[in-house]
Formats: structure tokens, C-alpha cells, sequence
């Protein structure tokens, strides 16, 4: 199967990457060469850590070799599957998809990574919506389990269940949600951080001991501004807003202080800063 990833960040690289090494061809494609090399960097750690620990079929080389990194959208026109990783901004998906529709071969399924953004909207944008579907991993791709799987108002079974045995081949657990904002992930999830935000702002606790709360008294892996600096704040803006136009209740209304850090580029660890400095 060849597989093709749209956006090398860190999500789109985590896929590309668990996608080889699961043995498929994959195509990886970004805007400009030096996000690949960033990407390839990435990837080449993460197999490198993986290997190290004995987690990894085959050597780095045998999983990089399955992999191109390109620039030129011409190159996903015979993949099987696209899955489509880039920043979350429902009219700049929506382009990259109407671009896709026409590239890729008739039979390719088109998936979307988004966190939050409407899968049957972009499935329109599409015009092959019986062929899209979303596809949501979660980060670190390499070793969260999840995928959950997304069905458009137009998804058809064969699409959701080639998707599903594609995530199982990748090693990982598909479950299955209808399209409504957030899904159940990021509606569930992202309140919750944003909730961590504003308790930043009213003066509630400062960041380490809100974290430390959360991670002690909870057991959570990694405390909620950890969380969200590791997501990226601009990615939790973006979701959040979708939530608050989507279910239009103010309990999911961004916290004014998120809307400011993202405002002065203070993006979490991509950025160097966010609640914390990398
Ligand atoms: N590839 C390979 N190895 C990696 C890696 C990667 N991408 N990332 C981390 N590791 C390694 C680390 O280097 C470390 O190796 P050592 O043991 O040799 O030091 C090992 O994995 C374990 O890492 P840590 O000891 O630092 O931390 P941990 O045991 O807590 O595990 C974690 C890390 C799995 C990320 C854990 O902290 C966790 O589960 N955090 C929460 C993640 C989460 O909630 N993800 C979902 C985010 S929401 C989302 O994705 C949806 C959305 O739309 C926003
Ligand atoms: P990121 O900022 O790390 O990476 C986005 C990448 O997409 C950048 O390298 C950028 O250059 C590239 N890009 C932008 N427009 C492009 C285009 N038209 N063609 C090719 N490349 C393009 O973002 P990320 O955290 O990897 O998030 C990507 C997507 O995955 C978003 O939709 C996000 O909501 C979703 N997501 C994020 C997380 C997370 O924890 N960060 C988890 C699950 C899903």
C-alpha cells in the first residue's frame, strides 16, 4: 500500500513515521524543504529511541527507506490512503482537499488528522465524500494507542472499515465517533485544559502546582498546561473555538489568557515557550 502524509509537524511526521514502520510505502509532504529536514529529524530520534529499547521491527534504515519526503503535490496521486496532518484552519484544509480530490486516483481514500473541524465539511470539499473519513491520532503518534475514527455524513462502510484494519496494521485500536465538534476527544479533553488556563489567570494556583494537582491527585501522565504546551496553545485555540461556535455553550469559551499567549507567540514547546520554557 502506498500511503501518503500531508504536513510534517508533529503529528503528520509521527504518522509517516509509524506508517513505515509498519512496512507501507509512504510519501511525506510539506511546504518547504526545511520542514521536512525538521520532520526527517524528528523521525529519524524517535527510531532511533525506539530501536534502542528494542521497540522497533528492522533497523531505522530499512523503515526510513520506505519513506520520500517531497514538496510536490503530484506525488500522492496513486496512494491507496492520504492522510492529511496540516495546521487546524478549516478554509486552508478545505483548498488542500478541493487540490486532492483532483490528484489523487478515484479509488484513494482521503482522511483528515484534524482535532476538531467538521470531517463531513471537508469531505465536500473533497467531491468524493463517500471516500473520507477522519482519522485522529493522537501524540505522540509513536506510542499513544488510539485512533479514532471519524465517519462523514457520506462515509461509506467500505472507507471506515479500510481505515480501520489500516490503524490495526499500524498497531494501534480504531474507535469509532460521529462528526460533531471535537469529536469525543478534544470535546471531552480540551475543557479541561482550558479550564487549567483560566485557573492560571484568576490567580487560582500557579502552573507547577496546578500541573502537580492534576498528575498526583489524579494520575494524569502529564498535568494540563504540560498538556497543552505539548499540543501546541494555537492548536487548542483553534479547537476550542470550534467547540464554542459548534456546541455554542460559553463553558467552552477560549480563555482570554490562551487567546493572548497564542496572540504574542508564545505557541508551547514548538515555540520554545509557552506555560513553561524548553
Ligand atoms: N518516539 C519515541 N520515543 C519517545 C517519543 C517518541 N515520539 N516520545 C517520548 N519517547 C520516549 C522518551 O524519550 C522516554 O524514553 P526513556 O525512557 O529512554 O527516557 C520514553 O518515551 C518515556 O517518556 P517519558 O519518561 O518522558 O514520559 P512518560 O513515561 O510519561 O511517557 C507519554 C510519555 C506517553 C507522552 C506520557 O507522558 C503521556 O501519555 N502523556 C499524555 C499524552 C496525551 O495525553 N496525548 C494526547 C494529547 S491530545 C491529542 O493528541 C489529540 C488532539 O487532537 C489534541
Ligand atoms: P504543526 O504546527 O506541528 O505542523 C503542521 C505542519 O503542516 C507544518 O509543518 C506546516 O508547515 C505544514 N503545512 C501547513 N500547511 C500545509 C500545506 N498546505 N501542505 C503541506 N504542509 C502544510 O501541527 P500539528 O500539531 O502536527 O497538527 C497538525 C494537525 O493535527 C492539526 O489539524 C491538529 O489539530 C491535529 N492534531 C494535533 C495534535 C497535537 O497534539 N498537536 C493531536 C492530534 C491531532
Amino acid at each position: 500500500m502506498k500511503f501518503g502524509v500531508i504536513g510534517a509537524g508533529q503529528m503528520g511526521a509521527g504518522i509517516a513515521q509509524v506508517a513505515a514502520q509498519s512496512g507501507f510505502t509512504v510519501v511525506l509532504r510539506d511546504m518547504e524543504d526545511r520542514f521536512l529536514e525538521r520532520g526527517r529529524q524528528v523521525i529519524e530520534r524517535s527510531l532511533a529511541k525506539l530501536s534502542e529499547k528494542g521497540k522497533l521491527d528492522g533497523t531505522p534504515e530499512e523503515v526510513l527507506g520506505r519513506m520520500t519526503f517531497t514538496t510536490d503535490l503530484a506525488a500522492f496521486a496513486d496512494c491507496d490512503l492520504v492522510v492529511e496532518a496540516i495546521v487546524e484552519n478549516e478554509g486552508v484544509k478545505a483548498q488542500l482537499f478541493r487540490d486532492l480530490g483532483g490528484i489523487v486516483k478515484p479509488e484513494g481514500i482521503l482522511a483528515s488528522n484534524t482535532s476538531s473541524i467538521p470531517i463531513t465539511s471537508l469531505a465536500t470539499a473533497s467531491g468524493r465524500p463517500e471516500r473520507f473519513i477522519g482519522m485522529h491520532f493522537m501524540n505522540p503518534v509513536p506510542l499513544m494507542q488510539l485512533v479514532e475514527v471519524i465517519r462523514g455524513y457520506s462515509t461509506s462502510d467500505d472507507t471506515a472499515a479500510f481505515v480501520e484494519s489500516t490503524a490495526r496494521k499500524m498497531g494501534k485500536t480504531p474507535l469509532s465517533c460521529n462528526d460533531f465538534p471535537g469529536f469525543v476527544s478534544n470535546r471531552i479533553l480540551m475543557p479541561m485544559l482550558n479550564e487549567a488556563i483560566q485557573c492560571v489567570m484568576e490567580g487560582v494556583a500557579e502552573p507547577e502546582a496546578i500541573d502537580g494537582i492534576m498528575k498526583l491527585g489524579m494520575n494524569h501522565p502529564m498535568g494540563p498546561l504540560t498538556l497543552a504546551d505539548f499540543i501546541g496553545l494555537d492548536t487548542c485555540l483553534a479547537i476550542m473555538e470550534v467547540l464554542h461556535r459548534g456546541l455554542g455553550d460559553d463553558k467552552y469559551r477560549p480563555s482570554p489568557l490562551l487567546r493572548k499567549m497564542v496572540q504574542a507567540g508564545l505557541l508551547g514547546r514548538k515555540s520554545g515557550r509557552g506555560f513553561y520554557t524548553y
